[in-house]
């Protein structure tokens, strides 16, 4: 039998349900697909395929060691990852597009981490990336 998560990642409710709780504007503006992918954990980095990554640009690595997930993001200078904790009182983001909600006292944070709205006042905490032609590499601190 499938699991409910796999079956709301297969049907899309996944990216529905990371969209509830923002206001209409922001759903309409901000709920496109966001690919979520379990990733491996070795040697002080998670690794992800290129080919596992989300058509839009924007991936959330999942991993059982993080106490959130990684936002993954290629910009037009090369990728970037944050960690979707949220630096007011470490509640998990959503990530709604081109930014992230924190569902705990609605703090946003732009995909490049930084403070769009209170009341967090401190950036999200960035990894170093690296890739070669077939993966993408987040180090973890
Ligand atoms: S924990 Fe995110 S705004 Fe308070």
């Amino acid at each position: 039998m499938e699991s409910r998560r796999n079956f709301l990642k297969k049907t899309g409710g996944f990216t529905a349900a990371m969209c509830s709780g923002i206001g209409l504007s922001a759903l309409l503006q901000s709920c496109t697909t966001i690919k979520n992918v379990d990733v491996k954990y070795a040697n002080k980095k998670l690794s992800v395929a290129k080919l596992d990554l989300g058509e839009e640009g924007i991936t959330i690595l999942r991993n059982d060691k993080l106490s959130a997930g990684v936002y993954l993001i290629q910009h037009d200078e090369g990728y970037a990852a944050y960690l979707m904790l949220c630096t007011h009182k470490n509640c998990e983001l959503q990530p709604t597009g081109t930014f992230m909600t924190c569902p705990c006292h609605g703090s946003e944070f732009s995909n490049k981490g930084e403070v769009l709205t209170g009341p967090a006042t401190e950036p999200l905490h960035q990894f170093k990336v690296t890739e070669d032609d077939t993966h993408v590499y987040v180090w973890l601190d």
